[in-house]
């Protein structure tokens, strides 16, 4: 059954660990993450981007292929289904479609606006029982045709988000979706430790995992940072396996063309990748 994330990341964040959130794309990508969350016994949160819900034929096709694969699959650790950097109509279509979790991504409008329509939705999420993750200064980079800059966010800002009730909270710190760039500065810890001053005990979230040296990804995590995103990562190790097996020619050997034997090396790395990544930010055993 799924859970919200709400209590998975409080524990994260008393234990000193952090729990990742693995965007799927696909039924391979939902099978490999739920099989490494299980074989490492980590809790585990299923990102679904609007692009990606709309690729997936609609949040209520993902919804149901989660539960059945929850069954089907025995899974025993803690999921989440969560929409990532959700508009608001997004988040409403989520609500009813029974995911357990959604991010109001606010960060574009003025403070104000963020403040109001996150506030609406603390209630919703409240009532409904879902967990809720605002956020406070654009992460940069581009996901789903959106640029963002990278911006700091204003710690005082990630307070007056933080304090209308969100359950966990995505605040720029420098870091950008996709690839880092080679001139990037690299994170701001001197903010993330003033947000996490001002924000005490609430789970702080790094998005755009892909690319963070280990070293910053550890200190992130000793400074507050309780969910950690990863995207791209994924995306790269499955296009190169799945570019070696097709330009080995293996394709064109019996029947590697079926589907399910083209697309195995891909999903191995994944679940490779999504292991190695679990065992940096500590969750391995936590379930
Ligand atoms: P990456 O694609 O850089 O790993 O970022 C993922 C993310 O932050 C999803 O919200």
């Amino acid at each position: 059954m799924l859970v919200p994330a709400k209590e998975m990341l409080q524990k994260a964040k008393a234990g000193h660990y952090a729990v990742g959130q693995f965007n799927i794309n696909n039924l391979e990508w939902t099978k490999c993450v739920l099989t490494a969350a299980e074989e490492t016994k980590s809790p585990v949160i299923l990102g679904v981007s609007e692009g990606a819900g709309k690729y997936m034929a609609g949040y209520k096709t993902v919804v149901g292929m989660v539960n059945g694969m929850l069954e089907e699959m025995g899974i025993t650790v803690p999921v989440a289904l969560h929409l990532d950097h959700g508009s608001y109509e997004g988040c409403m279509k989520c609500i009813e479609a029974g995911f357990s979790s959604i991010m109001f991504d606010g960060s574009h409008y003025p403070i104000e606006e963020n403040v109001a329509k996150t506030k609406e939705l603390v209630a919703i999420c409240k009532e409904k029982g879902l967990s809720l993750e605002a956020e406070v200064g654009a992460i940069g980079g581009e996901e789903d045709g959106v640029v963002g800059m990278g911006e700091c966010a204003d710690p005082q800002e990630c307070k007056m988000v933080a304090d209308l009730g969100v359950d966990f909270l995505a605040a720029g710190i420098g870091n950008i979706h996709g690839k880092y760039p080679a001139n990037w500065q690299g994170l701001s810890f001197e903010t993330l430790d003033e947000i996490q001053k001002l924000t005490g005990e609430l789970p702080l979230v790094l998005h755009g995992g892909t690319g963070i040296p280990d070293d910053m990804i550890k200190k992130a995590i000793d400074l507050g940072v309780s969910k950690i995103n990863v995207n791209t990562e994924c995306q790269l190790v499955f296009a190169e396996a799945t570019r070696k097996y097709i330009e080995a020619g293996k394709d064109q050997e019996g029947k590697g063309y079926d589907p399910r034997k083209l697309l195995k090396p891909g999903s191995e790395a994944i679940i490779d990748k999504v292991k190695e990544k679990m065992e940096l930010f500590g969750s391995v055993g936590q379930a």
